[in-house]
């Protein structure tokens, strides 16, 4: 097989910061093979509450970025991005784009019983209602009750993920949401897989948490295989991370708590769009 061979580049993966290594965690489950290039854009961190256009600027100049390393495929690992930049990547590049929204709807269709649907998120991933349209164009039956949840990422990225006041905010807001009705929650939110085990105290036991994560790792892997770009080496993969600013005092906490072994870290200054001439 010659160097260049497409399916042995790295899968690119961005988030707005480290909270999209919990998919990480889950390709790398799934896909062990594969070679994972991570960028996390903490220098503009939070993505959560800016606009569309904003949103889409951003992925489209971190996409740039990653095609730079030769990534194969994108994967959006934000549900911020997710939610309002997919479409636009998806039309701008050559490479196979997948992001989170997709897949945890199907997961979250699949899994309710009495067809009552939570999703949680970023204030833009709710306000986008990306959730709300993706699961009801695969069941138009379903009722879906969102809950945008702002406080949660500044808990998580303060590793207060089993604290009193982390699960009195929880508290905050979960119990309207499992006072609708619902049976199935959808964590459409990096950050949330972090705080699972408070999640499922805080909602009860009859509530089933979808991992947006977790769906988001099949869906890479069908991509893969579809588009023949899946790696057959048997080496394991290695994970190089990129941070758009220097520091990231959460980087620590999302290492130890999803156990990554992360091969280089380096910082890659955001110089606006550079795109565009994708490779394959
Ligand atoms: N990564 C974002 C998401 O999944 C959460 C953090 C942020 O607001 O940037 O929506």
């Amino acid at each position: 097989m010659r160097e260049n061979e497409p399916s042995l580049r790295p899968i690119g993966v961005f988030d707005s910061g480290t909270g999209g290594l919990t998919v990480v965690r889950a390709l790398r489950d799934l896909l062990p093979h594969e070679d994972i290039f991570y960028i996390g854009d903490t220098a503009r961190l939070p993505y959560g509450g800016k606009s569309k256009s904003t949103i889409e600027r951003y992925s489209i100049e971190i996409s740039g970025l990653l095609l730079a390393e030769s990534s194969k495929m994108i994967v959006v690992a934000c549900n911020t991005s997710s939610s309002l930049a997919v479409s636009k990547l998806q039309e701008l590049l050559k490479v196979p784009v997948v992001g989170v929204i997709a897949p945890g709807a199907r997961a979250a269709v699949k899994e309710t019983r009495n067809g009552h649907v939570g999703v949680i998120g970023t204030r833009s991933t709710i306000q986008s209602e990306a959730y709300e349209r993706a699961i009801q164009a695969l069941n138009p039956d379903v009722r879906v009750t969102s809950q945008a949840c702002p406080l949660l990422v500044p808990l998580v990225e303060e590793a207060w993920l089993d604290e009193e006041v982390t699960r009195e905010v929880l508290h905050r807001y979960l119990d309207p949401v499992v006072g609708a009705g619902i049976d199935t929650l959808v964590l459409g939110c990096t950050h949330y897989p972090l705080l699972a085990p408070l999640i499922e105290e805080v909602a009860g036991p009859g509530i089933r948490l979808v991992d947006s994560a977790k769906n988001c790792a099949v869906a890479v892997k069908q991509t893969l295989m579809e588009w023949s770009l899946d790696n057959v080496k048997e080496t394991p993969g290695k994970l190089n991370v990129a941070l758009t600013d220097s520091s990231n005092s959460f980087l620590a906490t999302a290492k130890q708590v999803l156990r990554l072994d992360i091969d280089s870290l380096e910082t890659r200054i955001v110089q606006g769009v550079t795109l565009l001439e994708t490779a394959l």
